[in-house]
């Protein structure tokens, strides 16, 4: 950015969206950190990516406000209200032009959010939207540009669909457009994903009817070759520092403490070949699906959730997101019953799995639970 800055040049930057992190409060601490750069590095449009609202609507708009992210969508809306969440496009003036920028996302790409309430949001079809809008925006500016959150083949149909937009950016993609590329009279820039790429297109532009003349297209690799900043370098080693400590502070909640390292939790499908009766009521059970909760919630890289929704959480050889350990998802047998290596047939063995429940059925979890009536549910 600097070497675009010092040609003294008018520069327009724009993303494509998905700047956020995946749905755990370690990606959101760092998302915030990334929210603050990019506030700093002046960027003109964010078009939103579904990865966006993975915090929430609240979390974004509050990043927004606090460092200035001029994030833009014009087909998703608020379900409750049918509102549009954000900004439906952008006008920013830049080198004498008036540019018309404008985002839609795909409704294919899901949207979950980690968010305490229940948000759900309402996705319109990107071509209806952009067909109204488009000629419209074109009343009022020089040059249109997409920001079509929608991966490479999608952005292309739009395109070829819609007529009138100058320069398209394609968002949510693996793919660079290394080379010139012109589509339906629109120049189609896009740079790949994670910040590891910049993409810089050096456009002409008319000044009478805002058409691109002339467009030389580089992306550049983000990687050794670049000279680092060295501000930017020491704000990183600075946030690494407060992400460990942050990253310590929440394992410290959750300790690996309990049971003994030669112990190991069989697995369900070990017990299901000489148990079936106690198999065929738990299958049937909410503690088998009790994982799927998380993920449909998007919230199963969260120690807060697994503690309770996967099997032996706390303890060694018990359930972690890495193999072999990660087949520990959902309430298993054993989370009730214990190790399996500790298999005993005394009686007392079994026994002690009634004491289990109310670590999991707490107060807050499950404030109806009461013994007999919950186990006549799961009865086995
Ligand atoms: C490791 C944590 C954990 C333990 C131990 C546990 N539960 Fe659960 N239980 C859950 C979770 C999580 C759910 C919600 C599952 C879902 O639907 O996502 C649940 C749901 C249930 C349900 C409602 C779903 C259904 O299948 O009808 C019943 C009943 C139930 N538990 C009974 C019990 C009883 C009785 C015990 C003790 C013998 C027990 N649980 C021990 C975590 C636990
Ligand atoms: C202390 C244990 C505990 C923790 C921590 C916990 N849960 Fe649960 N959760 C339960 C139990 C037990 C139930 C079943 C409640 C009942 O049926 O009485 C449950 C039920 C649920 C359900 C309803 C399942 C259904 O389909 O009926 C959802 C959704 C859920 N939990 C999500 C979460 C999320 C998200 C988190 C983390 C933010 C979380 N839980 C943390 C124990 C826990
Ligand atoms: C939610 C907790 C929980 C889960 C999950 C669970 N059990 Fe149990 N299980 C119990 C409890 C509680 C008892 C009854 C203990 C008692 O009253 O003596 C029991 C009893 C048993 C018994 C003894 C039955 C008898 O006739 O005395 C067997 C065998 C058993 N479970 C196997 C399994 C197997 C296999 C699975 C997995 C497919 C499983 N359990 C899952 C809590 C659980
Ligand atoms: C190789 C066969 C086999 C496997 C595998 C097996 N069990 Fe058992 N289990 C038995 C037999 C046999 C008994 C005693 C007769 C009975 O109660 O069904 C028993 C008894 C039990 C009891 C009652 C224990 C007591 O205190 O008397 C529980 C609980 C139990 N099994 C749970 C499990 C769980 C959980 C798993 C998986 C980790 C498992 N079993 C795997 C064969 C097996």
């Amino acid at each position: 950015m600097d070497g675009l800055w010092d040609k003294g040049v008018p520069v327009l930057q724009l993303d494509g969206g998905d700047l956020f992190g995946r749905r755990n409060q370690n990606e959101r601490f760092q998302t915030e950190f990334l929210c603050e750069q990019v506030g700093e590095l002046g960027v003109d449009a964010i078009g939103l990516g579904e990865q966006d609202l993975n915090y929430g609507l609240e979390f974004l708009r509050s990043m927004m406000d606090k460092y200035g992210l001029p994030f833009t969508n014009a087909n998703v809306r608020d379900a409750a209200s049918g509102e549009l969440i954000l900004p439906q496009y952008l006008i920013v003036k830049r080198g004498g032009i008036t540019f018309g920028i404008v985002s839609v996302l795909d409704p294919a790409q899901k949207i979950i959010t980690m968010s305490e309430k229940d948000e759900t949001f309402q996705v319109d079809d990107p071509v209806t939207v952009l067909r109204e809008l488009v000629p419209q925006l074109r009343e009022k500016v020089d040059t249109v540009v997409l920001l079509g959150h929608l991966g490479d083949s999608q952005t292309d149909n739009v395109v070829r669909e819609i007529s009138g937009i100058d320069i398209s950016v394609t968002g949510h993609t693996y793919r660079n457009t290394t080379t010139e590329r012109i589509l339906n009279d629109t120049a189609m820039l896009c740079a790949a994903y994670e910040g590891r790429f910049i993409g810089d297109a050096d456009l002409m532009i008319s000044p009478d009817d805002g058409k691109v003349m002339a467009i030389a297209v580089q992306v550049t690799s983000l990687d050794d070759k670049i000279d680092s900043d060295e501000e930017m370098l020491a704000k990183i080693k600075d946030f690494k520092q407060r992400l460990t400590e942050f990253k310590e502070a929440k394992r410290a909640a959750y300790p690996r403490t309990f049971g003994s390292d030669r112990e190991n939790f069989l697995g369900d499908r070990t017990c299901k070949g000489c148990h079936e009766d106690a198999w065929s009521v738990y299958v049937k059970s909410g503690h088998m699906r009790a994982f799927a909760t998380l993920r449909n919630k998007g919230q199963h890289f969260e120690p807060d959730c697994l503690v309770c929704h996967t099997t032996g959480y706390q303890y060694k050889n018990g359930y972690s997101d890495e193999s072999p350990f990660n087949r520990l998802i959902n309430v298993q047998c054993e989370a009730c019953h214990g190790y399996g290596t500790q298999h005993a047939r005394d009686g007392k063995w079994g026994a002690q799995a009634k004491d289990s429940c109310v670590t999991c059925h707490d107060q807050k979890n499950s404030p109806e639970f009461d013994y007999e009536t919950y186990w006549e549910k799961i009865k086995h």
